[in-house]
């Protein structure tokens, strides 16, 4: 990045930063500083408070989340002091840990250095390994099958399941990646079951508990952080009808469809929408019995809303991406769906890195 543009950058961040945060009789002595950093050595350092609001706000201009309303409340683990590879993987098992909470999940982000040049490998922290078989059929989550296959050759052995939690593979500079296992008792299934159709539980379908992205930069002031894992709690639908249903993720409509009896010859039946239906109820079911939070689409839906009212209240307009807002089932019972959005890039924000091996 030029100067100019991260003076810029910087300057519109740390206003919107002062100000918001009633600090703007600091902002002038603060600017000066940060000015003749940029000019001096090409960079700056964030205090911890503007660090800290500004991965917040960074939530707040994710136009593709619908779950903003919290934007306020995030956890957010500072450890850019942090640099060997030991305190690596203990800060990313410890925001595992943390953010899960046995179940009542808490939104976390843990942020490395911008200097650190420290990249994780995995799209998300937990996540299930994917196999292609000689056969050409598939095992496990077909997503995963690339960083699968740089896990294997990195040396971690396949165990072919359906449901294998892939090692976190880190990597700092240009030394080789590293992969270590990650500690079994900090991480938290679900198995599925529906409290009606009781042989679903035959599928031995799980997921796991708390979606940690790892794959995206935080922009802040113009700084980029490239290791800043983030998480929030599930809506049930990413799991019902998208990871489990998709056709190149599990693919799971046939045999729940068949597990209840629908006609599955013919399309009018809609036998694939009825068994989207039930499976995303036993996704909610499941997660609630083993006491993990969850939220369901229409409840989100609405916390949407409330999110876009606060702020108009604030004064700002709330911008959003229409396509990922709206869930991918039962769209029309939701005031989202009937609610135009603007899908401008405010900054901060949160942006997808290219995957590390290509
Ligand atoms: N859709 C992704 C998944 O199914 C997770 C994205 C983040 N989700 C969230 N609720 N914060 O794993």
């Amino acid at each position: 990045m030029s100067n100019k543009s991260l003076l810029n950058k910087a300057e519109s961040y740390l206003k919107l930063c002062y100000l918001e945060l009633n600090k703007h009789h600091l902002f002038e002595e603060r600017w000066s500083k940060v000015k003749l950093s940029i000019e001096k050595d090409g960079t700056y350092e964030l205090l911890d408070f503007e660090l800290d609001y500004g991965a917040k706000v960074a939530w707040r201009n994710s136009n593709k989340c619908i779950g903003r309303l919290f934007w306020r409340s995030m956890d957010v683990f500072d450890m850019r002091n942090v640099n060997s590879i030991d305190s690596v993987f203990e800060a990313l098992f410890e925001h595992i840990n943390y953010a899960t909470n046995n179940g009542n999940i808490r939104s976390t982000i843990t942020i490395f250095h911008h200097k650190s040049e420290i990249r994780i490998w995995n799209p998300q922290l937990l996540s299930f390994a994917g196999y292609k078989k000689k056969d050409g059929s598939f095992v496990g989550d077909p997503k995963n099958l690339n960083f699968t296959n740089e896990c294997i050759k990195l040396g971690w052995k396949p165990k072919m399941g359906n449901f294998d939690i892939l090692p976190i593979v880190v990597q700092v500079g240009s030394k080789p990646p590293v992969f270590r296992d990650i500690p079994t008792d900090i991480i938290k299934l679900v198995s599925i079951e529906h409290p009606k159709f009781k042989s679903f539980s035959e599928l031995n379908l799980k997921w796991y508990s708390t979606p940690i992205i790892s794959n995206m930069k935080l922009e802040v002031g113009g700084i980029e952080f490239n290791a800043a894992p983030f998480n929030g709690w599930y809506m049930g639908t990413e799991i019902g009808a998208r990871n489990l249903s998709d056709e190149n993720r599990y693919n799971l409509l046939l045999p729940i469809a068949k597990l209840m009896n629908l006609d599955t010859k013919s399309k009018h039946s809609l036998w694939k929408d009825r068994a989207l239906i039930e499976l995303n109820f036993a996704v909610l079911h499941s997660f609630k019995k083993s006491g993990v939070k969850i939220v369901d689409h229409h409840t989100a839906s609405k916390q949407y809303m409330q999110f876009v009212k606060k702020e108009q209240k604030e004064g700002r307009e709330a911008t959003g991406d229409w396509s990922w807002i709206v869930p991918p089932i039962s769209g029309s019972t939701m005031e989202v769906f009937h609610t135009q959005m603007n899908d401008i890039e405010n900054s901060p924000n949160y942006f997808y890195l290219k995957d590390p091996w290509i």
